[in-house]
């Protein structure tokens, strides 16, 4: 497997703003959002970047791009379109046993992938990841099914210094260990059609 190390790096996301995040006037924004972390300009300029270093590395391989749902489905849409080279994509559902917002460190498949991936070059795609039980499931599952390559992107990843580190080939941002939505994230089924990255208001 090719480094990483010369890709761009992930912009890194504050609460202070470093990246041009837009403090939107909160009288304009849906009941329960706090404020904006990123803007729709900001995830659409990111997503081409990332579609052009995904285009230039598999080039004509025709790399199957598999999506973690539901949350991944807008990331999804976006980056594939933002890659100008003949893929394949499948979705994956999974879910973790838990109490509420807990993780108990448990993974099942939902969902499984329609076709076989052994000698493919597989790309999973991910919305988040938090405390990345779930992308550690997926790529010991998938990669069992001897995969020529397993690479991940992801669009967000909170600064969590407690979790270990996993494999993420490409990421979009890395962002404060807040609870965000929009752009195909949830809370309570509600925002996965914001096109920005907002913060959910707590109080
Ligand atoms: C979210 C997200 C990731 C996962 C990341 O999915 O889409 O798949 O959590 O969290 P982790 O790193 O702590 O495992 P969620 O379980 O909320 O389901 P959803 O996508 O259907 O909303």
């Amino acid at each position: 497997m090719e480094s990483s190390l010369e890709l761009s790096e992930p912009r890194l996301c504050s609460n202070e703003g470093t990246i041009s995040v837009t403090r939107r006037d909160s009288s304009t924004l849906p009941d329960g959002i706090e404020r904006v972390l990123l803007t729709e300009d900001d995830i659409q300029a990111r997503v081409r970047e990332l579609g052009a270093e995904l285009s230039a590395h598999y080039g004509c391989r025709k790399p199957l791009l598999v999506g973690v749902l539901t949350g991944a489905y807008v990331f999804m849409a976006d980056l594939c379109r933002a890659m100008d080279i003949e893929l394949d994509v499948e979705f994956m559902a999974v879910s973790s046993y838990g109490i509420a917002t807990e993780t108990s460190g448990v993974v099942r498949i939902l969902k499984d992938l329609d076709t076989a991936i052994e000698g493919k070059e597989v790309l999973i795609v991910e919305d988040i990841i938090d405390s990345g039980l779930t992308l550690k499931y997926l790529l010991d599952v998938l990669r069992r099914r001897n995969p020529k390559d397993i690479r991940v992107v992801a669009l967000l990843k909170k600064i969590r210094p407690d979790v270990p580190p996993l494999q993420v080939d490409y990421l979009g941002f890395e962002i404060p260990d807040e609870f965000v939505v929009g752009c195909g994230l949830d809370a309570g089924r509600r925002f996965r059609n914001l096109p920005y990255v907002a913060v959910v208001r707590t109080a």
